[in-house]
């Protein structure tokens, strides 16, 4: 669909630091959610959960982090957007199917979410910072042992409108056929 191309041609994230409210409604969140857990999977296993961070939730999260780290300058990190959604990793023990993809799942379901917003007017943008390390961190959001965080989604609305930043050049990303 020309449509679709045309918005992921053009698609960007705005910085946490630039977003303020509104953020999406219960229905445009279930909405995002789905879209987010639609992404390939193999072996159906599911592999990670969603975890949605508003109101003090955020700050609860922040001070938590902040102790982990040592860092008070972290504290007030969640609270940058309105809505904040942990992907988390959750690799299970499978005779086929490598653990890396199932964080390569993860990491396609923190995009969907990402795309998904975006396509619905949202600034949104994909963070981990050295938080989404700390044990303390992943406890506090559920997770269980051997599992990741693939990133935070921040989802509110942009303060001001991102400009275009670098990307590569496709020659320079890019081989057509096999290395000599
Ligand atoms: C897994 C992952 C983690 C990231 N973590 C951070 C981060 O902690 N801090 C940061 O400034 N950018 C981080 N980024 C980059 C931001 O998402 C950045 O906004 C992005 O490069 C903007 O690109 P876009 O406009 O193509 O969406 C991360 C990206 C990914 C994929």
């Amino acid at each position: 669909m020309v449509e679709t191309r045309e918005f992921l041609k053009k698609r960007r994230s705005v910085l946490a630091r630039n977003m303020t409210a509104p953020g999406p409604d219960d229905a445009q969140l279930r909405e995002l959610l789905s879209i987010a857990a639609r992404v390939p999977d193999h072996g159906k296993l599911a592999p990670w959960r969603f975890v949605v961070l508003q109101g003090v939730d955020r700050a609860k999260l922040g001070h938590i982090a902040a102790t982990a780290l040592g860092d008070d300058s972290v504290a007030e990190h969640y609270e940058r957007a309105p809505c904040v959604v942990a992907v988390l990793a959750c690799p299970k023990e499978h005779p086929k199917i490598p653990r890396s993809e199932m964080i390569l799942s993860a990491g396609a379901a923190c995009m969907n979410l990402l795309t998904g917003a975006q396509s619905m007017g949202f600034a949104a943008q994909w963070l981990t910072g050295a938080a989404a390390y700390e044990e303390a961190v992943l406890r506090a959001l559920g997770g269980a042992q051997g599992d990741e965080i693939a990133g935070f989604i921040y989802i509110g609305t942009a303060a001001e409108a991102p400009s275009e930043r670098a990307r590569p050049e496709l020659d320079d990303v890019v081989r057509f056929g096999l290395a000599d």
